[in-house]
């Protein structure tokens, strides 16, 4: 920088100096409102401006954060030294900057360092930027930096580019009031980042049209939008290859595509928190029922196949349970009291009887013939009843360990002859197999009636029956069968396939009951997560993928750990915590949007690099803000409340120095939509459609609803 430039655009000198704040007093003469000697006029001094402090390594990069007035006795005025004899306090202006960066001239330009390793001192000259410099300080001129998101109102509208793989590479955050713009800003990065990825494709694809070398390409990216509020379904109906999931409220709708999360997608977490599953009793019965169903073993033409396999996964699980209690040594087989085997034992004797029984097949009633034996033999020996002051009094006396493995001996019999014991062969109570919702049912009443503690295990059962007959979730939680919906279908569908790019997928959560809500936000977002972990593991690359959560505090909310009982709200927060802490290894990255921080998951919250401040009128929520950015910089932050729509700040790991940001205009048809009630159009009759009330309709579907908790499912296991 010549002198002759510092001079022209001299402003004041610096007064003070402490590393997050610097003092300037200005010049007399300095600009009032705005400054001209930068060639364009620009607005001086204003708050969130930029002020330069050259010095021998560039220039000091510093944003006003503090503008005011201070009475001094000592004016210094160039030319009129006079104020000393007369020793009145005078008006002098000053102002505070936080030190940001450094501006460093180079051959072709500026370009901006981050940090500052050497301060200025009392006495040296600040400056007003020209243009290219201002341009140089907000532009973000690094390599990656693609995306044009907006411009710098304060830098004479500077375009302002961010880099896609620090903005969504480490979690954006956009904070805001409702209505402040964060939707749209969230709507806006989606479709800037898509168009920007695909012009460049075009130029590249002309290139090699010349050169007829390389193949034609598509943009590779991937959007997953949680959308709670359903205000994104129109924003990018003009884009190909977005998907819309909502729970349909017409079979024939066409215009969305049921939601589906079915339950044999859960894992034995997500079951136990839903299912309210205590620990100690109803959480193992709850993973030995999962792990039992998913295990179908291989499965082939046999007409009696199907049999089969619920024989043997039902009498392996049994055999499973008394090989514990032999394991577990004496105690386990008392005949009285907290461990009693004998009632166990009673109740899989009468199993056997039952199924053997009922078998059509002679082949297998046959197998059972031993199994029914020895199995009653044991159970009445040891079976004791005697009359006591009239009273009849049952109990068991003490197994022996023989007793244990003669069971154990003639149980593994039978499951030879059916094929053998269905255990570990794979999947575990976590995996994601198909399995019916009613065999499940069934599979899991069988095994609870051999548990000692019933009176724990019935209201479980009534708990998980009436989730999976609630009419209004079934379309979301039930198959028809293994094909109606795969695993490699839900991935395709959900997060993108190759024949499907770039592709946008928005998932309407607005018309899922809330007791349900998290828990299939738990189960998508857990299951993209692995696939992009898998992804990894395959493939050593990682897949590229941004998950978008709108109104985050709902979704991602701060919780308190009470007891040993998990709420899926709290499993929610859970999932994205693990993303938000570990999705950057596998290319997932997360934006979250929300209007009230101070109630978001903190781990989520300090996990996210960059962030995109709207208007935030809350002293708890400015609060929470100004603690996520260094001191120095939370003087920007205090335009938070007064920030008009479509302006917010970025600051973070996506730009190289703080600056306010004029977003893009979306047009009206790319905005989401969020719909405030129509009060006074509904009231004088000017709303699109009219509002009549038809309360009997309403009634009808609602009264409707509690008919299916009396139509149980077929159980052909609780005959
Ligand atoms: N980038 C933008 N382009 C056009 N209009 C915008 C933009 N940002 C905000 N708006 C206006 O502000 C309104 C509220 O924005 P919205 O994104 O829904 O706020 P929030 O999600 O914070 O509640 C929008 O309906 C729109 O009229
Ligand atoms: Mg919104």
């Amino acid at each position: 920088m010549n002198s002759h430039e510092i001079y022209n655009s001299s402003i004041g000198t610096v007064e003070s100096v402490s590393p997050d704040a610097i003092k300037v007093l200005l010049d007399i003469e300095a600009p009032q409102s705005t400054s001209i000697n930068t060639g364009i006029p620009q607005a001086f001094p204003r708050i969130n401006g930029f002020l330069l402090i050259p010095n021998e390594g560039g220039a000091i990069i510093g944003l006003i954060t503090w503008i005011g007035i201070e009475y001094s006795p000592y004016p210094k005025r160039k030319g009129y030294k006079d104020f000393d004899l007369v020793d009145l306090p005078f008006p002098l202006r000053k102002l505070s900057l936080s030190p940001i960066g450094v501006l460093k001239e180079k051959v072709d330009g500026y370009e901006v360092e981050r940090g500052i390793y050497s301060y200025p001192s009392v006495g040296d000259v600040v400056i007003v930027p020209n243009q290219e410099q201002l341009k140089a300080i907000v532009e973000n001129k690094e390599a990656g930096a693609k995306i044009r998101i907006g411009v710098s109102p304060l830098a004479a509208n500077a375009p302002i580019f961010v880099n896609p793989d620090k903005l969504f590479g480490r979690h954006l955050a956009v904070l805001g009031n409702t209505g402040s713009g964060k939707s749209c800003t969230v709507a806006g990065l989606i479709r800037w980042s898509i168009e920007g990825a695909t012009e460049e494709l075009e130029t590249e694809k002309k290139k090699a049209r010349e050169e007829k070398s390389r193949e034609e390409k598509k943009v590779n990216a991937r959007f997953i939008i949680l959308d709670p509020n359903g205000e994104y379904s129109e924003a990018f109906s003009d884009l190909a290859n977005v998907r819309r999931y909502a729970v349909k409220l017409k079979e024939d709708d066409q215009s969305v595509e049921q939601l589906k999360v079915p339950a044999w997608m859960w894992n034995s977490w997500e079951w136990a928190s839903i299912s309210q599953a205590s620990e100690k009793t109803q959480r193992p019965l709850l993973r030995r029922a999962l792990r039992e169903i998913r295990n179908k073993g291989n499965q082939n033409v046999d007409p009696l196949a199907e049999t089969k396999v619920e024989l043997r996964r039902y009498y392996t699980s049994c055999w499973t349970e008394i090989k514990n209690d032999l394991d577990k040594g004496i105690t386990a087989f008392k005949g009285k009291g907290k461990n009693n085997f004998g009632k166990k034992l009673k109740s899989i004797v009468t199993d056997v009887e039952n199924d053997s029984d009922e078998i059509k097949d002679e082949s297998i009633k046959k197998a059972f013939d031993n199994v029914k034996e020895v199995l009653s033999r044991i159970e009445k020996n040891k079976f004791k009843i005697y009359q006591e002051e009239g009273e009849t009094v049952e109990y068991y006396d003490n197994f022996e360990k023989q007793n244990l493995e003669d069971i154990l001996q003639s149980l593994n019999g039978f499951l030879e002859s059916l094929g053998g014991l269905l255990i570990y062969q794979g999947p575990d109570e976590d995996t994601p197999i198909f399995f019916d919702n009613d065999d499940f049912l069934g599979h899991l009443r069988r095994i609870a009636r051999q548990q000692t503690s019933q009176q724990y295990i019935d209201s479980f059962i009534m708990r998980v029956e009436s989730l999976l007959t609630d009419k209004r979730i079934a379309s979301v939680i039930h198959t028809e069968s293994a094909e109606e919906k795969t695993l490699l279908q839900w991935l395709n569908d959900y997060i993108g396939s190759d024949e499907r790019q770039p592709s946008i997928t928005i998932v309407d959560l607005s018309l899922l009951p809330s007791e349900i809500l998290y828990l299939i936000v738990s189960v998508m977002a857990r299951l993209i997560f692995e696939a992009h972990h898998r992804y990894k593991k395959l493939n050593s690359d990682v897949l590229p993928t941004v998950m978008v959560v709108d109104e985050a505090h709902d979704l991602i909310k701060q919780y308190k750990i009470a007891d040993d009982s998990i709420s899926s709200q709290q499993l929610c927060t859970q999932i994205f915590e693990k993303i938000a802490k570990e999705g950057r290894k596998f290319g997932l990255g997360l934006v979250i949007a929300s209007q009230r921080p101070s109630e978001l998951s903190q781990t989520v919250l300090s996990q996210c690099n960059t962030f995109l401040l709207h208007r935030i009128v809350s002293d708890r929520d400015q609060e929470m803000v100004k603690r996520l950015v260094p001191d120095s910089l939370s003087g920007i932050l205090n335009e938070l409340p007064v920030l008009p729509s479509r302006k917010a700040i970025l600051l973070g790991w996506a730009a190289p120095v703080p600056v306010m940001v004029e977003i893009n205009e979306l047009k009206t048809e790319q905005r989401p939509k969020s719909k405030d009630p129509d009060f006074w159009d509904v009231w004088t009759g000017k709303a699109e459609r009219e509002r009549k009330v038809d309360w009997r309709e309403i009634v009808d579907d609602w009264q409707g609803q509690g008919e299916t908790h009396e139509k149980k499912p077929n159980d052909d296991a609780n005959n």
